[in-house]
């Protein structure tokens, strides 16, 4: 088994270091936010992801996992480091911010005095590989010893464990021929299951990544452009998603409109990708990206007027119950969240708005103390004069709409995620609206 490091604790890098932890190697996890590492090293995570926080505590006893903030700790305990810190974007720039990857690389690679391998799996722009691996051997006393492997991520919130230990395919980036059997053992379980394994260049390892997140933000933009379509000759987007799914060629999945994409990874990489695409003189051809998260950003406005319109002209003075706060569910994670979006906007115009989440509402208090929050759902959504379904957690498809319609003001609910049941919440009483379903929206 091996000596592992991870650098940096957040969704991937704490996933990965307790996934490699339990399929039995030695991992040191490091951070540079002491609170943060005190409370991972007593068992208490940051954020919501379904089964790690008992998984974290079995690791931490099996005493193959641990914390630490040294730089010299890591570099004495591991041999091969996995880099796991942020790319986020830019503040008013739509390139990714490398400084967290270059900052780990010059802590890490001077204390680097034997062979080791470093593996990259933050998301970057195509040539960052390279540059990080002169960087390596200029700074690590090691010098070529010291090889860096292009390992990116795949993982999705929700699904972090099993995306971590059973991957669709590990792509593993490397220089010239050098081996990867390293990386092949630290990923044994996972190959012996029968995942793919690529091996290929820096920049193709690199862009495995983007490309993949590419296309999933444009399937969903592209879904969402015949959302409107079909609300505008009254056809049915989900029938339509369905149809076109069957075509293996097109597949089903990622086809859900509604409110559209966000979260810290879709929105970011497709700016990013276009951003290092500009700079390489290929504008051009990555300008559909635009329109991809344009089309997303128009979601949102597209939710404001139809709750403007359903509460006749003017959402100012009424309430409005909103539910989900998190960019997906089972994730309390709202960075750059369709629905969060859309509350801040609507009390910004002047509804009372009272925002539920079966897990983020401590984000959500963190970032907009103004906007009133519930942690009992029916609490929330009494006296609503509107209802918002905006993150598709299960709980709020299991609610009961009879119950549901005694206690609001008015029976008017916007399916912002097309998942609520047309028939049952109909017969309750409640004027449905969905984005891209016929019979529940006036024309666009
Ligand atoms: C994504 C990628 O899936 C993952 O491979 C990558 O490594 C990180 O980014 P994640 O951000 O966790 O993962 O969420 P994902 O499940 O991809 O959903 C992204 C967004 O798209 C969510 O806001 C979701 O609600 C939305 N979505 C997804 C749709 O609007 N419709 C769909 O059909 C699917």
């Amino acid at each position: 088994m091996a000596r592992l490091s991870v650098i940096g604790t957040g969704y991937l890098g704490l996933t990965h270091a307790v996934c490699m932890a339990s399929v039995g190697h030695t991992v040191v996890a490091l951070d540079i936010d002491e609170a943060k590492i005190a409370a991972l090293h007593n068992g208490v995570i940051p954020f919501h992801e379904p089964g790690l926080a008992q998984m974290l505590v079995e690791q931490l006893d099996s005493g193959r996992l641990a914390f630490t903030t040294s730089w010299q700790h890591v570099a004495d305990n591991a041999d091969i480091h996995f880099l796991c810190v942020g790319t986020p974007q830019l503040q008013g720039s739509h390139a990714a911010d490398m400084s967290q990857v270059f900052g780990a690389v010059e802590s890490l690679a001077p204390l680097l005095t034997s062979p080791c391998v470093v593996v990259g799996k933050s998301t970057v722009p195509v040539g960052t590989a390279q540059s990080l691996a002169d960087k390596i051997i200029s700074l690590a006393p090691a010098g070529q010893s010291a090889h860096l492997v292009w390992n990116p991520e795949f993982l999705r919130e929700g699904f972090a464990i099993k995306d971590t230990l059973h991957p669709d395919r590990i792509v593993l980036g490397v220089q010239h021929d050098v081996d990867v059997d390293a990386l092949k053992d630290v990923y044994e379980t996972s190959l012996e299951g029968g995942t793919p394994l690529v091996v290929t260049d820096y920049p193709t390892a690199e862009l495995v990544k983007v490309a993949a997140n590419a296309f999933l933000a444009t399937k969903i933009s592209f879904i969402n452009a015949f959302a409107d379509l079909a609300d505008t000759v009254g056809a049915d987007v989900t029938t339509l998603a369905d149809a076109i799914g069957h075509d293996t060629r097109i597949g089903r999945r990622f086809l859900n409109a509604g409110v559209g994409f966000g979260g810290g990874c879709l929105p970011k990489d497709i700016r990013a990708l276009q951003a290092r695409a500009t700079e390489l003189g290929l504008a051009e051809q990555f300008a559909f990206l635009t329109h991809v998260d344009a089309i997303n950003k128009s979601r949102r406005s597209r939710v404001v007027d139809m709750a403007t319109d359903a509460l006749g002209g003017s959402v100012s003075g009424k309430d409005i119950t909103v539910l989900g706060a998190a960019f997906k569910p089972d994730s309390d994670d709202v960075r750059d969240s369709p629905a969060l979006d859309i509350a801040v906007t609507l009390a910004g115009l002047g509804a009372n708005v009272t925002v539920h989440d079966p897990e983020a509402l401590h984000n959500v208090r963190a970032l907009h103390p103004m906007l009133s929050t519930d942690d009992d759902v029916l609490v929330a959504l009494a006296n609503a004069d509107l209802v918002l379904h905006l993150t598709e957690w299960v709980e709020y498809r299991e609610l009961d709409p009879a119950v549901v319609g005694s206690i609001v003001n008015q029976r008017i609910v916007i399916d912002g995620r097309n998942m609520l049941d047309r028939e049952s919440w109909s017969a309750a009483g409640w004027q449905v609206t969905y984005l891209g379903k016929p019979g529940s929206q006036a024309a666009l």
